[in-house]
C-alpha cells in the first residue's frame, strides 16, 4: 500500500510540472509573436517588390494598388479587412499559388515575398532590418493585423 501512495504522489507532482512547462511555453510563444507592425521587411526589398509588382500585378490591381475593373484593391481597408488576423504566410500562399491570375504559380518565392513587402509598405506597415523570407512556412508566424497594436 505504501508503494501505491508513492506512485500516486509522484504522478500528481509530475502532472503539476507538466502544467508549468506548458504555461511557460505559451508565455514564450506570446512574447515571441510578431506582426506586420514589428518591421518584417526591408525598404530595399519593397523597392524590388515595386518593380515586380508594376510588371506582374499593376495591369489588373492598379499602379497604386487600388484595384481595377475586376481585380480587388491590394491596399486600404477593404483589403485589410479581408486579411486581418491571417498571416504573412497565408498571403504568400494565396499570391504564390493563384497570382498573377493570368499565369498562376509562375513567380519564384523570392519574387512573391518582395511583392508582399511592397504591399506591406503600401498598407503603411513599417520597414525593418530583416527581409521577409522567401518561403511560406518561415512567414507563418508573422500575423497580419489591420490596426497598430497599442504600446
Ligand atoms: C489578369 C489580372 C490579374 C493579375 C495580373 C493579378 N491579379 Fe490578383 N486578382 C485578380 C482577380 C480578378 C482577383 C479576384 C478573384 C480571385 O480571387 O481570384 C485577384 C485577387 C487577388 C488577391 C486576393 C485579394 C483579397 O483581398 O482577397 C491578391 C492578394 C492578389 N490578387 C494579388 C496579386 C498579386 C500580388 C499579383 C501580381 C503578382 C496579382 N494579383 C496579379 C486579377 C489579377
Amino acid at each position: 500500500m505504501a508503494n501505491m501512495s508513492n506512485i500516486r504522489r509522484f504522478g500528481t507532482a509530475s502532472c503539476g510540472l507538466a502544467m508549468l512547462l506548458v504555461g511557460a511555453a505559451i508565455a514564450h510563444a506570446q512574447a515571441a509573436e510578431r506582426s506586420v507592425w514589428s518591421g518584417v521587411y526591408t525598404a530595399e526589398q519593397a523597392g524590388r517588390g515595386k518593380v515586380a509588382y508594376d510588371e506582374q500585378c499593376a495591369a489588373c490591381h492598379g499602379a497604386a494598388l487600388t484595384g481595377g475593373d475586376v481585380a480587388p484593391p491590394l491596399s486600404g481597408s477593404a483589403f485589410l479587412n479581408n486579411w486581418n488576423n491571417t498571416s504573412a504566410g497565408d498571403l504568400f500562399e494565396r499570391i504564390h499559388s493563384t497570382m498573377p491570375q493570368s499565369a498562376p504559380g509562375s513567380l519564384s518565392g523570392k519574387t512573391v515575398s518582395d511583392i508582399e513587402a511592397y504591399m506591406f509598405q503600401a498598407n503603411g506597415f513599417p520597414a525593418g532590418q530583416v527581409a521577409l523570407p522567401p518561403a511560406q512556412p518561415m512567414m507563418a508566424g508573422i500575423k497580419i493585423v489591420a490596426t497598430k497594436p497599442a504600446g
